[in-house]
């Protein structure tokens, strides 16, 4: 397979390389993209370099699939050339997500949407993807009728510069460009992407939409307050899911932890519980705090926690790959 990385210098184009090569993709040739300052620069892959290129030299050199970190608007302009050459897209950014003719894809929960037909896959937001993984379980068993989620985001959320505001704000260094209104260091941030009308955040609206769309069922209602936070390790998330049908603790538990990429941490009285830096360069989900909403019947608290450079970013597009190889479709 030869591979585009387009956004291949950026954060998360950084961990797509490294989660191919883990994962053993069958790659024959990497192709970097990146911005035009970027090109002749070199990228090292499974210890051989490969060159950045620009997106015309790339779709000329006919990749078999492209996985996209470059931004909205690189993928809303690009995206549609590359798969006009037949060369399949995986998109990290936002730019197709809601695009009714567009798969949101997060392969635990919905990869038997695809077909050949997807020439433009979307990768769904990185707080969205590891929301669903642990809700998907959960929804079949007991039917999910609410959820209410604050999240708690990695400045490795907003890109490289962001991961620069913080550690040069942390050094007493102030002459860095900055990423937020405000100083993050030391400080929480109820604000991820712009504001709406409605009072809600743009990242608070993705978690709502995307959910319905790769769950399939817009009857679950959603809400979500999200925060940014000065850790790099991943983002958390408390959720509060309220249910049709009654549960018991232990076979949520059970249920979880026999979850494809889930991993069950919850054993207070000795301290373990999911956290960023435990996550941090981990390809699962992480859940615990598994407890019974005392306030209100048939309702449970967890608390998620996942790297979101790998599986809310990197490693979902690198799973969506494999299923599309797997099943022939690319
Ligand atoms: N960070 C996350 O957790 C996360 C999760 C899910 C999705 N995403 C999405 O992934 C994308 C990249 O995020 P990131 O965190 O990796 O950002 P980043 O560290 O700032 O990297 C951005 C990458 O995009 C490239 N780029 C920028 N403008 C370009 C252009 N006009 N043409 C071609 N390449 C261009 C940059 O190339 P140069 O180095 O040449 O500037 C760089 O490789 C965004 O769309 C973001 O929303 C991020």
């Amino acid at each position: 397979m030869k591979v585009a990385v387009v956004g291949a210098t950026g954060l998360v184009g950084g961990e797509i390389l490294k989660v191919l090569a883990e994962r053993n993709f069958p790659v024959t040739e990497i192709i970097p993209v990146a911005s035009e300052r970027s090109i002749g620069k070199k990228i090292s892959f499974k210890g051989q370099e490969f060159t950045v290129v620009g997106y015309d030299d790339a779709i000329k050199m006919k990749p078999n699939v492209a996985i996209f970190s470059a931004g909205g608007g690189t993928s809303l302009e690009m995206a549609p050339k590359f798969a006009e050459a037949g060369i399949t897209v995986i998109d990290n950014s936002s730019a197709w997500r809601m695009d009714p003719t567009k798969k949101l894809v997060v392969p635990e929960v919905n990869a038997d949407v695809l077909t050949a037909e997807d020439k433009i896959i979307a990768n769904p937001n990185c707080s969205t993807i590891q929301m669903v993984v642990v809700m998907k379980p959960l929804h079949e068993k007991y039917k999910i009728k609410r959820v209410v989620v604050s999240t708690y985001q990695s400045v490795t959320g907003t890109g490289k510069a962001a991961v620069d505001q913080l550690f040069a704000e942390r050094a007493g260094d102030d002459s860095v460009a900055k990423v937020y209104p405000h100083k993050i260091d030391l400080n929480v941030l109820p604000h991820i992407d712009v504001f709406l009308e409605n009072g809600y955040t743009k990242e608070e609206m993705k978690m709502i939409k995307e959910t319905n769309k790769i769950m399939g069922d817009d009857s679950i209602k959603v809400t979500a307050t999200t925060v940014r936070i000065p850790t790099i390790g991943g983002h958390s998330e408390a959720v509060n899911i309220e249910f049709e049908n009654d549960f018991d603790l232990t076979t949520v538990r059970e249920l979880l932890a026999a979850t494809e990429g889930v991993i069950v941490q919850d054993d207070p009285a000795n301290f373990l519980y999911p956290m960023p830096i435990t996550a941090h360069g981990k390809d699962e989900v992480f859940v615990g705090r598994i407890r019974r909403d005392e306030s209100q019947e048939k309702t449970l608290n967890l608390w998620c926690v996942a790297d979101n450079l790998r599986k809310g970013a990197a490693t979902n597009a690198v799973q969506i790959a494999e299923h599309l190889l797997k099943k022939g479709l690319i």
